[in-house]
């Protein structure tokens, strides 16, 4: 966990307006910066940054947030990751990360991503006095910008190279790192010897494992070994390399997927390497492992579409359906996977490097889109012609439907199955078990979507307290004991209570204090509401107080018609009634100026 006060002084020392200029031009626009959206496509801005609230909004798509929502939308980072890169940024260190993976390397006393930089720049450096090394990249057609792009280096053949590069080969980092092993005597020796040297990055740049390939310069079939070991040997999983996470050469293709609007998918480095060497900028390559339901989040938050691009054999087919397992769960509406199958013994390596830039993604057009993909490849399997087969049909859709949000594109998934299984889409939605209906109850609103809508009382206190939170201050004590009185307010007492224990004093500051709040939403719209009608401060104190009055005032009245209406046993409640009457007069003057 970070620290809330950590986040809080991170946002002050920030400023959303430089952290969003350096991916988007802003323009000036009043108090506020404007500009086209950048995270959907439009042609006249309306998508705001206010330097004031630290907060931006769009008023075309309703993407909203901080600075630091700011990176994990764009960026595609994680909370923690948004968090680290705009510390950095600043020179502030972000105390105590204990993710589980930070908190173990932290107790080896190791630091991983150091270790492995620096193992990165030795393999970097080796390459220049390896010529094989270098005539074998030659050979498959990089040239030596491609290969400084992704880090590309050469693992010496020999079995302490690693020595070369730490003063300590005997550091229990190195073997942690996933770098040495030792034998059964207890001898250390380098894992990647002889190698081309693929360095894996994460989103932050860092260095976090490696792929390497033997030099030469046959293609023995995926898996098959030699005398050299594997083609190809990954690192294996460490503290800070988790396969089903990562993405080869999304650090590198991030800004062309923004571009391109599309992510395509490979199976192999050279892939990668080979598409970005003819201009293809967008691509990225699963490590030897399936695609994940996590790496399709992860692209899917870049990006609109995904392409799947897989050799035309059975190895790849087999991985192109295992895509489409693991992407249902990731589809809500507006986003698209598609798949694309290339002719027989090519991959996109051999099939850029044949054909070029321009045919390479003519094909991409013609990909599969996952529906038909989905549905023709699942109907080959049956006899659509006999009740057998329809029934077979439903079975096997059903696990898949299951995984997939409810959304208008499963509707058409279950209408057309529906079609093809000569049933109606109720009784589809009925058999693989899909609540019926619930698209509208779900996709409107999530979790807890009984609650009414908030009174209007308590919509304009949001406002203008997540307008300017340090007005918070000026609440008495009598007025929250009051305020907490009344069910209604309940949004505003908790909003209350986060501006005090955060210290948030901006809008955004406040927005990043009520993250994972159940009342989030309404703090969200009132923030945007605040970008609509920004207004001084001053005019903002004004109508806290008139708001404040206003309900003491519905308050004090309630009390006084109640003990009005009863007999008053005791001095303290005489007492009362007296103060509430007095009140009552005073606010009614009050209202009346
Ligand atoms: P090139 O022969 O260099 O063009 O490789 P490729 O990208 O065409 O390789 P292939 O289609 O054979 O494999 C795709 C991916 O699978 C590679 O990038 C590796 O991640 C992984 N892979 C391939 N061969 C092996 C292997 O022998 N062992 C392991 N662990 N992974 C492999
Ligand atoms: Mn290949």
């Amino acid at each position: 966990m970070i620290p809330e006060s950590f986040i809080q002084d991170l946002l002050h020392r920030v400023d959303i307006v430089d952290v969003v200029e350096r991916h988007v031009k802003l323009k000036r626009a009043g108090a506020n910066y404007a500009a086209c959206c950048p995270f959907h496509s439009e042609k006249t801005p309306s998508f705001t940054v206010s330097p004031t609230k630290q907060f931006y909004h769009c008023f075309g798509c309703g993407a909203h947030g901080t600075a630091i929502g700011f990176l994990m939308e764009y960026g595609g980072m994680g909370f923690v990751d948004a968090v680290k890169d705009l510390a950095h940024q600043v020179g502030m260190t972000v105390p105590e990360i204990r993710s589980e993976a930070a908190e173990r390397a932290a107790l080896a006393g190791e630091d991983l991503h150091a270790v492995l930089l620096q193992a990165a720049r030795f393999y970097r450096a080796q390459l220049k006095d390896a010529p094989n090394a270098i005539a074998y990249l030659k050979q498959r057609g990089l040239s030596g910008e491609i290969a400084k792009r992704f880090g590309i280096g050469y693992a010496p053949d020999a079995w302490q190279a690693l020595a070369g590069a730490f003063s300590d080969y005997a550091a229990k980092a190195l073997p942690a790192a996933g770098l040495v092993k030792e034998n059964d005597e207890g001898k250390r020796y380098d894992i990647f010897r002889n190698r081309i040297m693929f360095p894996i990055v994460d989103v932050r740049g860092n260095v976090i494992g490696f792929g390497g390939r033997v030099l030469d310069s046959g293609t023995p079939a995926a898996g098959g070994k030699s005398a050299d070991g594997p083609k190809y040997l990954n690192s294996p999983e460490t503290p800070v390399f988790e396969k089903g996470r990562e993405l080869y050469g999304l650090y590198q293709a991030r800004r062309a997927i923004r571009e391109a609007g599309r992510a395509i998918v490979v199976e192999g480095y050279m892939d990668v390497v080979a598409l970005a060497q003819h201009g293809i900028e967008y691509a990225v390559a699963t490590l030897g492992t399936a695609t994940t339901p996590l790496h399709v989040q992860k692209l899917l938050r870049q990006t609109e579409e995904i392409v799947f691009c897989f050799d035309g054999d059975d190895a790849g087919r087999r991985a192109a359906w295992r895509a489409l397992e693991n992407s249902l769960s990731q589809l809500v509406d507006g986003k698209q996977v598609g798949f694309l199958f290339l002719p027989q013994g090519e991959d996109p390596d051999t099939y850029v490097r044949k054909h070029g830039k321009t045919q390479f993604e003519a094909l991409l057009h013609q990909a599969l889109p996952l529906s038909r993909y989905f549905l023709d490849s699942l109907s080959q399997r049956f006899d659509l012609s006999a009740a057998e087969g329809r029934a077979g049909l439903i079975h096997a859709a059903r696990p898949l439907m299951k995984t997939m949000p409810p959304t208008t594109f499963r509707m058409q998934i279950v209408n057309e199955l529906a079609r093809r299984a000569r049933l109606t889409p109720q009784e589809v939605e009925a058999q693989c078990e899909l609540p019926s209906g619930s698209l509208k109850k779900r996709a409107a609103s999530p979790a807890p979507s009984a609650r009414p809508a908030p009174p209007a009382a308590c919509k304009r206190l949001l406002r203008i307290l997540v307008n300017a939170p340090s007005l918070a201050k000026s609440i008495t004590a009598e007025r929250r004991g009051f305020l907490k009185t009344n069910a209604d307010l309940l949004p505003v007492i908790a909003l209350l209570d986060a501006i005090e224990t955060s210290g948030a004093t901006s809008t955004g500051g406040l927005t990043e204090a009520v993250r994972g709040s159940s009342y989030a939403s309404l703090y969200e719209e009132a923030a945007r509401d605040a970008l609509i009608g920004t207004v001084s401060d001053d005019t903002a104190a004004a109508e806290l107080e008139g708001e404040l009055l206003r309900l003491e005032k519905q308050h004090v009245e309630k009390e006084y018609q109640e003990l009005s209406n009863r007999k008053l046993n005791t001095d303290a409640e005489r007492q009362r009634f007296v103060d509430v009457s007095r009140r009552l007069a005073e606010l009614k003057g009050a209202a009346a100026v």
